[in-house]
């Protein structure tokens, strides 16, 4: 049993100053857009905690001292990013926009200009649900996997979750959550990946994924796209990240192509030259 003061010293090595919780939260901010403030303190100090204990370091205040000092500090704040953000996603999730997507976008595109046909970005990728969703909405549209006239790009500035985005691999359990007719687009494992399902080789071609902040211009390369999907990334984001962003999302569409935000999401579509066609759904002008 621990004694009170050996209780106390635990407790302080476990609590961040103010003035920590700033400093975490202004890195975060300058690395992602994203936002967190003293109230997701106890959320900050929770993860944090077991960051600490991953590296062997005994208190928040060396795991701070860490970041702000140390040689390594600068690798780590990528660890950060990741423990930090919220990586929350879904096969399917808010289905409105893919049934929008295969029944009124696609059909009003032009057919595909580009020799690789038509580009799709999923911007803020997290675990690749929403890339690979993408991809067999529109295996599904163009039929004959000869066919195929797109492809994806999905971004996230996470390596982790990048990491597990490539591998294409989830639990059996997600099945669930793809619609019947979608799921001839994965295999069940077997032996060792027993429990597993993985998306099936052909559409894995149809997908790149890149680690990539969003902050950075270059962010999604140089060629335009038909579709981009930006969903549940913003909402972390305070207004100026927010308004930079989707300026540079829509200089991104080819006219007439769409964007589509998280339902949470909101943004003033007028002043960048979108139209809304749907709830969450805007097309460049
Ligand atoms: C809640 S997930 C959303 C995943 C997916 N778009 C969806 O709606 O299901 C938000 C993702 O945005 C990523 N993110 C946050 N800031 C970012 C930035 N500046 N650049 C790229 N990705 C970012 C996070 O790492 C996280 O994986």
């Amino acid at each position: 049993m621990l004694t009170a003061t050996k209780r106390e010293a635990n407790g302080s090595r476990h609590i961040l100053g103010d003035t920590d919780v700033q400093f975490i939260a202004d890195l975060i901010h300058s690395e992602t857009g994203v936002r967190l403030n003293h109230t997701k303190k106890t959320m900050i100090q929770a993860r944090l905690i077991r960051r600490m204990q991953t590296l062997r370091l005994s208190s928040l205040d060396e795991y701070v001292s860490y970041l702000r000092h140390s040689p390594d500090g600068v690798t780590e704040r990528s660890a950060l990013v990741d423990i930090l953000t919220t990586h929350k996603t879904d096969f399917f999730r808010e289905r409105h926009h893919f049934d929008y997507l295969l029944e009124t976008a696609l059909p009003s595109l032009h057919q595909p200009r580009y020799h690789g046909g038509w580009r799709l970005w999923s911007a803020g990728c997290s675990t690749g649900e929403e890339a690979w969703t993408l991809a067999m909405v529109l295996a599904n549209y163009f039929g004959e996997e000869a066919n195929w006239r797109f492809r994806i790009l999905a971004t996230d500035i996470s390596e982790m979750v990048v990491d597990r985005a490539m591998k294409a691999v989830y639990p059996r359990s997600v099945v669930e959550t793809i619609p019947f007719e979608y799921r001839r687009f994965v295999m069940h494992g077997r032996g060792r990946q027993a429990g597993n399902i993985r998306v099936v080789p052909e559409l894995r071609k149809m997908v790149t994924f890149n680690r990539e902040s969003l902050l950075d211009p270059a962010s999604g390369g140089n060629e335009p796209f038909e579709i981009i999907f930006c969903r549940n990334v913003v909402i972390y984001f305070d207004r100026d990240a927010t308004a930079l962003l989707v300026k540079r999302l829509v200089r991104r569409l080819v006219p007439g192509g769409y964007l589509f935000i998280g339902h949470s999401e909101t943004l003033d579509s007028n002043s960048v030259g979108l139209q809304p066609v749907a709830p969450t759904v805007f097309r460049k002008t």
